[in-house]
């Protein structure tokens, strides 16, 4: 005999089973038993060793369905009244038969309490299919001997941050100068800064001891023999450097060689002189002088200028520009400033 203060579940299903079964057996068939072995056959799982209510609410016998109620919730399914128990359809195929045909459940075999998260930790696969995390990623490659080995991938290195993108505290300060330093960097700016100074006023104060001299050609200059001047000949090649024209022309009947400075007598213009027409032709406005520096044409007041001329000691014509001789006051009649041919 069982003792009803220390019955288990099994204990006490066991104890329903046998008087159940009586009746059962009594209403059933005999095929329909055979077909539907009672419960016993099926392996007894110790829910627990909690003691399980031995009266039913109303105080009558327990049915099989109040103990299992019982013994699921724990016990409190005994306070239950029995008219909440479903009542079959009659669809519905009788209770002892699929009883009967399933398997003991492996939740009923465990001794582990019954709540919904046990068993649904006991009904989870052991290796889980699907994503899972990083950290059970690496606990399976490492208990996994025969997981493939990931191909090997080069990765560049990371480029390194250049100090304007790393924070500030990153970023080595470089030691503060002491104050002898800064002293010392402050006073030696100073003295390159004063050295500089004084070198510039002492190049100013040289360029002061030379004045601003404008070089120009001097004044006399050797132009060739006078056999290199043909008669009525106009040589133009001295004036870019020179500014005069060599001319082997005549003047008030007297063939001569002579030197007409080529500045026009309107407003400084430099004339040009015209083969084809024999004459200086000013392009300012218009002056024109014949070869002998004659003006007769446009704006100019007075003839050409000449400049002093003489052969020199070694037989070369040479010309003095320093001075000079205007035909409208009668110096072209000086000898200075022509050399007979
Ligand atoms: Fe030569 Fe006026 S400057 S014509």
């Amino acid at each position: 005999m069982v003792d009803k203060k220390k019955m288990s579940v099994a204990d006490m299903l066991a104890a329903a089973r046998k008087a159940d079964g009586g009746e059962s057996a009594a209403s059933e068939s005999p095929s329909a038993a055979a077909a539907n072995p009672p419960e016993e056959a099926a392996p007894a799982a110790p829910v627990g060793d909690k003691p399980l209510p031995q009266k039913s609410a109303t105080g009558g016998r327990l049915s099989v369905a109040e103990m299992m109620a019982a013994a699921r919730g724990g016990g409190s399914a005994a306070a239950q009244p029995a008219d909440k128990k479903p009542t079959p359809k009659p669809t519905d195929k009788p209770a002892s038969k699929p009883a009967a045909e399933k398997p003991a459940a492996p939740v009923a075999a465990s001794s582990e309490p019954r709540d919904s998260a046990s068993i649904l930790a006991s009904a989870r696969k052991p290796s889980k299919a699907g994503p899972m995390s990083k950290s059970e990623a690496a606990t399976k490659e490492k208990s996994d001997p025969t997981a493939k080995e990931k191909p090997q991938i080069f990765v560049p290195p990371m480029p390194v941050k250049p100090a304007y993108a790393m924070p500030k505290s990153a970023v080595a300060e470089k030691p503060k100068a002491s104050a002898d330093e800064s002293r010392r960097g402050f006073l030696s700016t100073g003295f390159w800064n004063l050295g500089g100074v004084v070198a510039l006023w002492t190049l100013a104060s040289v360029k002061f001891m030379f004045p601003n001299v404008r070089r120009e050609p001097p004044s006399k200059f050797k132009v060739g023999f006078p056999d290199a001047f043909a008669p009525g000949q106009v040589q133009t090649k001295f004036i870019p450097q020179y500014g005069v024209w060599v001319v082997n022309g005549e003047y008030d009947g007297q063939p001569q060689i002579y030197a007409l400075k080529s500045v026009c007598t309107h407003l400084g213009c430099t004339p040009n002189w015209l083969e084809a027409e024999q004459k200086f032709k000013c392009p300012c406005h218009g002056s024109g002088f014949y070869k002998d520096g004659i003006n007769f044409e446009g704006p100019a007041p007075r003839p050409l200028e000449r400049y002093a001329i003489r052969l020199a000691d070694d037989g070369q014509i040479e010309i003095e520009k320093s001075r000079t001789f205007q035909e409208e006051m009668g110096q072209w009649k000086d000898p200075t400033c022509f050399i007979g041919v």
